[in-house]
C-alpha cells in the first residue's frame, strides 16, 4: 500500500479538499487496493474543526464524496506511517522538515510541483477564493496520480 498524507496549515480548507479530490481520482483509476489517502495540518491552531464550508461547497459543485471528518495535527510520529507527506505550499513544507528534523527518505513533496505552474497554492483561509484553490488542486491532484502509476508500475 501506497500511504498518502496531503499537509496544510489548519487542515480545515485545502488538505482536506486534496484528500476527498483525490479519493475519488484514485477510486475511479481502481487503485483503492493500492493507494490510501488521508490529511492532516501543521498547526494546531484548527484542532477539532470540521471541514471549512468554502471546501464542502466546491467538493458539491464537482461532485466528489466527502464524510465528517475533524481537523488532526500533524505529529513526528507520523513519519513512518506514510510514504508521501504531499504540502499545498513551502511554507508547510519547510514546517514538517522541522517537525521531522529532516526528512531522511525524502518523503516530502509540494503539490504543485508535480504540474508545470511549480508554486504554492494560496490559503483561501486568506484569499476567500475556493474556487481557484479547487482547480489548482485537481490539476495538482491529477499529475500526482498519474506520477505514482508511473513510479511503482501501477
Ligand atoms: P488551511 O487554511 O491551512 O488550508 O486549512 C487555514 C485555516 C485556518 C488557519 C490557517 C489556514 N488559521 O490560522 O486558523
Amino acid at each position: 500500500m501506497i500511504r498518502v498524507c496531503f499537509v496544510c496549515l489548519g487542515n480545515i480548507c485545502r488538505s482536506p479538499m486534496a484528500e476527498f479530490v483525490f479519493k475519488d481520482m484514485v477510486k475511479k483509476a481502481n487503485l483503492e487496493d493500492k493507494i490510501s489517502v488521508l490529511s492532516r495540518g501543521t498547526s494546531d491552531e484548527e484542532l477539532g474543526k470540521s471541514v471549512h464550508s468554502g471546501t464542502i461547497n466546491e467538493l458539491e459543485r464537482h461532485h466528489i464524496p466527502y464524510t465528517l471528518r475533524y481537523a488532526t495535527q500533524l505529529k513526528k510520529e507520523d513519519y513512518d506511517s506514510f510514504d508521501y507527506f504531499i504540502s499545498v505550499d513551502s511554507l508547510n513544507s519547510r514546517l514538517m522538515r522541522n517537525l521531522f528534523i529532516h526528512d531522511k527518505d525524502l518523503k516530502i513533496h509540494r503539490l504543485l510541483d508535480f504540474t508545470s505552474l511549480k508554486k504554492d497554492i494560496a490559503d483561501p483561509w486568506y484569499t476567500g477564493n475556493f474556487t481557484v484553490t479547487y482547480q489548482e488542486i485537481e490539476l495538482g491532484c491529477q499529475a500526482f496520480l498519474n506520477y505514482l502509476i508511473e513510479k511503482h508500475s501501477l
